[in-house]
């Protein structure tokens, strides 16, 4: 059902956790399915200098948080506000249809944190 790259991201996350002093915070849910995904950014100078997520949610959203901070850690915040979540289901080799909305979350947050860290500017 899930392909090798969405087992390795939900069993070994590297980017899971929190950043104390994230200057962009972001945080979605489904109320469908109930669950959150919150992405913490750190920004310096425009780019995502780190991020990390907590996301209490299925195997495929944990996967998809997962490889999308780690897509946007280095890159610029303009980068990371086009990230779309076929880009994550791309890098992710795939998603079953019926979790595609897990990746939107990712998505989703990201774009929170940003819009959060933009506020606060
Ligand atoms: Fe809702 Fe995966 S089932 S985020």
């Amino acid at each position: 059902m899930y392909t090798k790259k969405v087992m390795d991201a939900f069993a070994n996350p590297m980017n899971a956790g929190n950043i104390e002093d994230a200057n962009g915070v972001g945080q979605v849910g489904n109320a469908s399915c109930g669950d959150i995904m919150k992405i913490y950014l750190k920004i310096e100078n425009d780019v995502i200098a780190d991020a990390k997520f907590e996301t209490f949610g299925c195997a495929a959203a944990i996967a998809s948080s997962d490889t999308a901070v780690g897509m946007i850690i280095g890159k610029s915040v303009e980068f990371a506000k086009n990230l779309t979540n076929a880009q994550v289901v791309e890098e992710l080799e795939g998603l079953p249809p019926q979790k595609i909305h897990c990746s939107v979350l990712a998505e989703e947050a990201i774009s929170e944190a940003i819009k959060d860290y933009e506020a606060k500017k």
